[in-house]
């Protein structure tokens, strides 16, 4: 049996419902434990109230080289890493061992965002100086997605826990293994007690940690539950909300040289970690004729060969879906789809092999009425069909969401259209939508988020700015009309 409550220092046994997460690839249990009780969430919330300042106190070298020590903790722990995380959610061996890459990468980033973005700097002024400088928000509570379960996460907790913050984490409950080994790296790291705390559970622990003393919550997950956080803070200003949310991503694809590459880039972009990426794209816009033929039984092709397998298969392209429940959900909306007069080019199948095991679907919409604008969270591809590149456009941006997007075309006049009018947080040329950089900001608008764009930009919202004009005497002033 799993502990699931990490407060200063110290695992322990939950004291909530019990709940277990299965290899969606293999069926064998991944994690197994008692949820956190509501006073646990607010035990773990107490040690982090307690343990911020002292933290905030320590001079900023300190900080940054506890954090240096646990990006060096996390590389020798990639394995363990890797392994939580593909057992828990299937993720395929190489894309897991990415993320260990990611999550020890990021340190150096945020040290770098910090100093750049939320550092502090001093000008000479008439009356003496002008001191630019920025202070953490308190304890934030961080809450991850399955899909990047370790990368996410700890994509909030660096920023925030450099910047002076302590942090409340809830994992998600389909990917609770890989925060116990960040316990132990930052552990190791000489994180000091109570800096980072660990509540593991579903709703009902997020609830509690919702309703905690609490000065912040750095989210990634879907808009749904996005949506209901802000409305849950909502007449809260003094509470800060990152919201990191989903997507319904367009990408345009208009008569590049290559059909081949073309294919590759769409393909790669609707079916990378079986589609479970924010950045995916769900929509690929073509144009009508034989060209846009072409590519689209070139995608189709690729969409058959693709080899999917579990984590003991090197060569595996794709993983399964996180869970049987995903797996379903997904041939549900491929037949909804259908229903409202898409036609399946290729199905997206459960697999004989059980669990979140499907195949690669790619479906045609064109002429499909009603299709709703949600993200399905899975290896499904919509094609759309245009006359002209106006209607391209258009059709990308009809949607609520606003994540990422892309163009691929050879014609540079194309791109300047795209890249103005194009309503993507993330939109790339002749790239795929997915596997952004941690150098740059990751949000967008429209459902996607809240205008706290993460990944760089996450120092921004780690800390407030505070501003001070400074005179080291106290001297008359001589305003106009003022008593002399
Ligand atoms: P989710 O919204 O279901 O869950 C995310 C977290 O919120 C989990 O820890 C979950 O337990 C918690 N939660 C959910 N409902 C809650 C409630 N009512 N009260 C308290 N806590 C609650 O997301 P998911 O399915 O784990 O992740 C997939 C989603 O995340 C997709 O929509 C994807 O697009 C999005 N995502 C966004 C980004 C981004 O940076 N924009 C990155 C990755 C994933
Ligand atoms: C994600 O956060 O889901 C994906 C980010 C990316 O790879 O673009």
């Amino acid at each position: 049996m799993a502990k699931s409550v990490y407060i200063n220092g110290r695992w322990s046994d939950g004291a909530d419902d019990w709940f277990e997460k299965t290899n969606p690839a293999t069926g064998e249990t991944s994690w197994d434990g008692q949820a956190s009780s509501p006073e646990q969430v607010a035990d773990a919330t107490r040690a982090a109230r307690e343990a911020q300042s002292a933290w905030a106190r320590r001079p900023q070298h300190d900080r940054t080289t506890i954090l240096e020590r646990y990006a060096e903790e996390i590389t020798k722990r990639s394995d363990d890493i890797a392994t939580a995380i593909s057992n828990d959610m299937g993720k395929t061996a190489w894309e897991a061992k990415g993320e260990a890459g990611a999550m020890a990468a990021k340190v150096g980033i945020s040290i770098k965002a910090q100093v750049e973005r939320a550092g502090t700097s001093y000008s000479e002024a008439a009356f003496g100086s002008m001191h630019l400088t920025h202070r953490p928000h308190g304890v934030m509570a961080v809450f991850g997605p399955f899909n990047f379960p370790g990368h996410l996460p700890n994509g909030h907790i660096v920023p925030a826990l450099l910047a002076g913050n302590t942090c409340v984490f809830k994992p998600s409950e389909l990917a609770p293994s890989v925060a116990h080994v960040m316990a132990d790296a930052f552990a190791a790291a000489g994180l000091p007690d109570g800096v980072l705390n660990i509540v593991q559970g579903g709703r009902d622990t997020g609830a509690a940690l919702l309703d905690g003393d609490i000065n912040g919550l750095l989210f990634t997950g879907s808009a749904q539950t996005g949506l209901f956080f802000h409305k849950h803070f909502a007449g809260r200003p003094e509470v800060i909300l990152a919201l990191e949310m989903g997507g319904n991503n367009p990408l345009i694809v208009w008569d590049p040289a290559d059909v081949d590459s073309a294919a590759d880039i769409a393909a790669q972009s609707a079916f990378l970690t079986t589609g479970q990426r924010c950045s995916c794209a769900r929509r690929v816009i073509l144009p009508t004729g034989k060209w846009g033929d072409q590519v689209v039984e070139a995608i189709v092709e690729r969409a058959k060969k693709l080899k999917i397998g579990d984590a003991s298969e090197e060569d595996a392209f794709m993983g399964p879906l996180v869970s049987e429940q995903a797996a379903q959900n997904a041939t549900d909306f491929q037949m909804m789809l259908s229903k409202k007069g898409g036609k399946s080019l290729r199905r997206l199948k459960r697999m004989d092999r059980g669990g979140g095991f499907v195949t690669a679907g790619v479906i045609d919409v064109t002429d499909a009425n009603d299709i709703p604008d949600d993200e399905l969270f899975g290896p499904l591809m919509q094609i759309i069909r245009v006359d002209d590149f106006d209607e391209a456009i258009l059709r990308a941006n009809d949607t609520r969401y606003g994540l990422s997007g892309g163009l691929v075309s050879d014609n540079d006049a194309l791109w300047l259209r795209v890249h103005a009018e194009m309503k993507a947080g993330i939109l790339n040329r002749n790239r795929p939508t997915a596997g952004a950089s941690g150098a740059m900001p990751f949000g967008g608008p429209g459902l996607s988020g809240n205008f706290r764009p993460g990944a760089y930009y996450a120092a921004d919202y780690c800390a407030w700015p505070q501003a001070s004009q400074v005179s080291d005497e106290a001297t008359r002033l001589g305003a106009i009309g003022f008593p002399k």
